[in-house]
């Protein structure tokens, strides 16, 4: 039993008020973090269901790879803070660190870099497959399809009970990922698709990719591959959120994980998850000028306006997100060494200071998350607004995945199966049309 699973010795009572009955629930500590009320028999010995929409007070599942504490602004992988990574690690580095939970020697780090690299190409017929989608449609959409396809192309990595699949899946789809995106990216254009390099690293291979044309050559920028390392590194995972727990309830029935992937990339399209980064950028365009901005902070405070301050508040991070103070921090140094004068970034600077100052946002703790700034980096790379989530899409493939190799190998897993709060309709007879 490891140290997670051991109960911590404390227990709750339970007490129906009106007749008194009592129960006990036994809790278990992890290794950090609150502890977690065991309701497991809850059900069976006492007939009872929790109720939690949006499962804000309820852990899904027990997790070694990521930690987050909203309080103090904490995120660590594998109990490294992400402030260490994003300043001496690199996305392949890190990918390893989520996939196989410490940091890899030399040879391992060099043996999976190589084998990254060696996994970019795609099946021909794949390539195909986006002569299916108009030009219009959006990458999101594209890319969602065609990883769900993948598994119709590389069955020999969808037994899940052999882990030498599971691994060959998650070096593949990590490895592809950037290449069925810039794929997309150049269909939407009517661009000829640019092979992949294996010579190249991660980020200088996808932005070779993205930008490189057959008539001429393509000079890689470092500075822009080196930023996009960063970013990745800051959103390769983040514990159990909409997209990942997507992942590993589609997973736990046992589907292949390519279609598990699949369901996360369509669950962070939603401008609430993942397409926030491609909303921010939309509604500073929207806003325009400082001038704007008390207008926009008053539509996001009135409760009959649907609006809200795309890239802030978090459910989870109550004091400051560490990932868009890091962001922040770049953005500066990106568009400073790019030789760009970003308008974008100084009014998105503004609307960070006028909105903490307000009464509205500081009562209910709402700041700056990870995609306030993202897009301002992705912008000033070239990046077109509509791969904005693609781009998180590509960084987060290294969570999902390390999410499902840990669901499916969890001794204590089972099919992912919320129980409801009934309140419709009780038993009634059948009317026949006629009499209706
Ligand atoms: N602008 C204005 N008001 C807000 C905002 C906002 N961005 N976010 C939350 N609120 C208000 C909300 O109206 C509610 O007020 P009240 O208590 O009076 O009803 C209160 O703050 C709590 O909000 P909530 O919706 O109950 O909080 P949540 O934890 O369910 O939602 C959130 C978190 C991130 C979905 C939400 O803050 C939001 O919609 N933010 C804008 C979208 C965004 O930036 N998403 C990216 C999240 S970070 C990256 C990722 O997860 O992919």
């Amino acid at each position: 039993m490891s140290d997670a699973k051991k109960k911590n010795g404390r227990s709750y009572i339970v007490r129906e008020t009106s007749s008194g009955k009592e129960f006990e629930l036994a809790s278990r500590s992890g290794t950090t973090g609150p502890d977690v009320i065991d309701i497991r028999s809850l059900f069976t010995s006492h007939g009872l269901f929790t109720y939690d929409p949006g499962y804000g007070s309820t852990a899904s599942c027990e997790s070694k790879i990521t930690y987050i504490d909203g309080d103090k602004g904490i995120l660590m992988y594998r109990g490294y803070p992400v402030e260490q990574l994003a300043g001496r690690s690199s996305f392949i580095e890190v990918a390893w660190l989520l996939l196989y939970g410490e940091l890899p020697t030399q040879a391992q780090l060099h043996e999976f870099d190589r084998s990254i690299r060696t996994h970019t190409m795609l099946n021909e017929t794949i390539l195909r497959l986006f002569n299916g989608f108009h030009y219009d449609a959006h990458p999101m959409a594209m890319v969602a399809g065609v990883v769900g396809s993948m598994s119709a192309f590389y069955h020999d990595t969808t037994d899940i009970h052999d882990p030498r699949h599971r691994d060959i899946f998650a070096h593949r789809i990590i490895a592809k990922l950037p290449t069925i995106s810039a794929a997309a990216y150049k269909h939407s254009l009517g661009q000829p698709f640019t092979y992949p390099r294996n010579d190249l690293n991660y980020c200088s291979n996808l932005l070779h990719m993205f930008f490189a044309v057959p008539a001429e050559d393509y000079h890689i920028d470092p500075v822009a591959a080196e930023a996009l390392d960063l970013l990745f590194i800051l959103h390769a995972d983040h514990e159990q959120n909409c997209s990942t727990s997507t992942v590993r309830m589609a997973g736990s029935s046992g589907a292949n994980p390519y279609s598990a992937v699949a369901a996360g990339i369509a669950a962070l399209w939603g401008p609430a998850h993942g397409g926030a980064n491609e909303a921010v950028l939309k509604m500073l365009e929207e806003i325009g000028t400082v001038a704007n901005i008390p207008k926009f902070i008053a539509k996001a405070k009135d409760k009959d306006d649907p609006f809200r301050l795309m890239g802030f508040g978090h459910r989870v991070y109550k004091n400051h997100d560490p990932r868009a103070t890091i962001i922040r921090e770049t953005c500066h140094k990106v568009l400073a060494r790019l030789g760009r004068n970003q308008p974008l970034f100084d009014l998105a600077l503004q609307l960070e200071e006028i909105a903490l100052k307000d009464p509205y946002f500081i009562e209910k703790k709402l700041y700056p998350n990870v995609d306030f700034y993202s897009g301002v980096i992705y912008r000033a790379l070239g990046i077109p607004k509509s791969m904005f989530t693609v781009m998180f899409a590509i960084a987060r493939t290294v969570g999902w995945v390390a999410h499902w190799r840990e669901m499916i190998t969890d001794p204590e897993g089972r099919i992912g199966r919320p129980r409801q709060l009934y309140t419709g309709p009780t038993r009634r007879d059948y009317v026949d049309v006629s009499k209706r």
